[in-house]
C-alpha cells in the first residue's frame, strides 16, 4: 500500500507597489490570468511610497516574492534598483516589472510600451506605420512609449508639452529626425491621425489645451490613463468625432500579460479579460 504525503502548497507570491494603489485593477487581472492558465499564484496590491520603496522591495523578495509590478511614482526607482535591465527598460529609464532571477538578482523590464502597441495595433487595428502621431506630455509615461512607437515607423511623431523645454530634452535623447518637440500653441494648423494623451492631466480632471481641427478625419484618440467612466481626454476625442476614442484599459491588460509571461513563461489570453473588465464598468 502506498502512502501519499500531502505537502503544504505555498503559492508563488507577486505584487504591485504604488502610491496610490487602492483602485488598481492589477490583482484582478493577474488572478484572471492565473485561473485561465491554471497557474497557482497569489498577487496583491500594496501601498508603498517612494520613501518606503527600497525597504519594501528587499522585504518582499527576501520573503520569497517572485515578481513585482511597480506603478506611479515608483517606476524610476525600480529602474535604479534593478540589477539587470532589458532593452525596453534601459530605453524607457523606467521599470514596471521586476523578476527575481535564479541567482537572486532582480531583472527590470518595461512592458508598458509593448502593451500600448499591442492594444493599438492588435486590439483596435489602428495603423501606426506612416501615421502622423501626436504624443501629449513629456514625463515618464511618454518616455516609456517613444521607442516602441518609433519602432513602428510612423510618418512623424510630435511630442507636445506644456513645458516646451521638457519635450525638447526628451526628443533630443532619441535623436531621430521624425521625432520633434512642440508646445501646445505651435500645434495650430497641424493635423494628426492619432493623438495619445500621456499627461497626468486626466488625474485632476484637466485637459491639455489643443487647437480645434487638430484631429484628422478618421483620426483616433487614446488616453494612457483609464477610469470607470470616460476620462476628460476620451470625452474630448468623442467631441472631435474621433473614429475611436479609447482609454488605457487595454494597455493595462496587455502590459500585465507581458509581465505574466516574463514571470510564468505562458502568455494569457487578453481579449477575454478586456471584455470582462469593460463589461464591469458598465457606465463607460
Ligand atoms: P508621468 O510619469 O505620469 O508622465 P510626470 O513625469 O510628472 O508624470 O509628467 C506629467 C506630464 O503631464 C508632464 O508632461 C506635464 O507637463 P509639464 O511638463 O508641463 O508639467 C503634464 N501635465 C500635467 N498636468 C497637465 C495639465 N493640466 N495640462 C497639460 N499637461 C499637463
Amino acid at each position: 500500500m502506498s502512502i501519499t504525503v500531502e505537502l503544504p502548497v505555498t503559492n508563488d507570491q507577486y505584487a504591485v507597489f504604488g502610491d496610490p494603489i487602492s483602485h488598481s485593477k492589477s490583482p484582478r487581472i493577474h488572478q484572471l490570468f492565473a485561473q485561465q492558465t491554471a497557474q497557482a499564484l497569489h498577487y496583491q496590491a500594496k501601498q508603498v511610497s517612494a520613501e518606503q520603496f527600497n525597504e519594501a522591495v528587499e522585504d518582499f523578495f527576501s520573503q520569497g516574492g517572485k515578481g513585482l509590478n511597480c506603478t506611479a511614482p515608483l517606476k524610476e526607482l525600480a529602474w535604479q534598483r534593478a540589477d539587470a535591465l532589458t532593452d525596453a527598460a534601459r530605453l524607457a529609464k523606467a521599470v514596471n516589472t521586476l523578476k527575481r532571477l535564479a541567482d537572486g538578482r532582480l531583472q527590470g523590464d518595461n512592458t508598458d510600451g509593448a502593451g500600448l502597441i499591442k492594444d493599438l495595433m492588435l486590439n483596435h487595428a489602428l495603423p501606426l506605420h506612416a501615421a502622423s502621431i501626436l504624443l501629449l506630455g513629456a514625463g515618464g509615461a511618454s518616455r516609456g512609449i517613444i521607442g516602441p512607437l518609433l519602432a513602428q515607423s510612423p510618418k512623424r511623431l510630435v511630442i507636445a508639452n506644456r513645458t516646451l523645454d521638457k519635450a525638447t530634452a526628451l526628443a533630443a535623447e532619441f535623436n531621430q529626425p521624425l521625432l520633434v518637440a512642440s508646445g501646445f500653441e505651435a500645434l495650430q494648423g497641424q493635423q494628426f491621425d492619432l493623438i495619445l494623451n500621456a499627461t497626468s492631466a486626466s488625474l485632476t480632471g484637466e485637459l491639455p489645451a489643443l487647437p480645434a481641427g487638430i484631429l484628422a478625419a478618421e483620426g483616433s484618440c487614446y488616453d494612457l490613463a483609464y477610469a470607470n467612466t470616460a476620462t476628460p481626454f476620451v470625452s474630448w476625442g468623442r467631441s472631435q468625432n474621433a473614429a475611436k476614442s479609447l482609454d488605457g484599459l487595454g494597455m493595462l491588460v496587455e502590459q500585465a500579460a507581458a509581465a505574466f509571461y516574463l514571470w510564468r513563461g505562458i502568455y494569457p489570453d487578453t481579449a477575454s479579460v478586456i471584455t470582462l473588465l469593460n463589461a464591469e464598468r458598465n457606465a463607460y
